[in-house]
């Protein structure tokens, strides 16, 4: 029988705490343990992008993070980032530009272009580019990403 330990945490604001494996992933509590499941399980080597959450702020693969490394921390999701009465607008931005096709990587997507806009609110295409280098999306919708992501941004500086 593995030793379990005892882990507590922010995540999109609220303290939790858990009893899980040492080695388990940040990515698995999340989706087994404390039932966010827009965080998504791609190719758990850290690749696609999929599973991509805020950790203190800074966007990370949640696939490669063990849960025991976030004691004490901050983890955000999508759930996090806006309510339905209130979405973030980079909810709004992705919902109107038609910015999701599957879905699949979503959410991924609006996590590491929160990370982008929280840093840089007037952000050139080349930089929402390389921003967004780390998240794959398969249906190949990219152009409408980024049209969604830029006008996400002015709507951030109007904030
Ligand atoms: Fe984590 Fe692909 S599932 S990067």
């Amino acid at each position: 029988m593995s030793t379990l330990v005892d882990i507590s945490f922010t995540l999109n604001g609220r303290p939790v705490k858990v009893r899980i494996p040492p080695a388990k992933t940040l990515l698995n509590v999340l989706r087994e343990d404390l039932g966010i499941t827009s965080v998504k399980p791609g190719c758990e080597t850290g690749e696609c992008g999929a599973c991509t959450v805020l950790l203190d702020g800074e966007p990370v693969v949640s696939c490669l993070v063990l849960a025991s490394q976030v004691q004490g921390r901050s983890v955000i999701t999508v759930e996090g980032l806006g309510t339905e009465g209130n979405p973030d607008p980079l909810q709004e931005t992705f919902v109107e530009e038609g910015a999701v096709q599957c879905g699949y990587c979503t959410p991924g997507f609006i996590i590491a272009a929160r990370a982008l806009l929280d840093h840089d609110k007037n952000p050139s295409v080349e930089e929402v580019k390389e921003a967004l280098s780390g998240n794959i999306c398969r249906c190949g919708a990219y152009p409408r990403i980024i049209r969604a992501v830029l006008k996400a941004a002015e709507r951030y500086r109007w904030r």
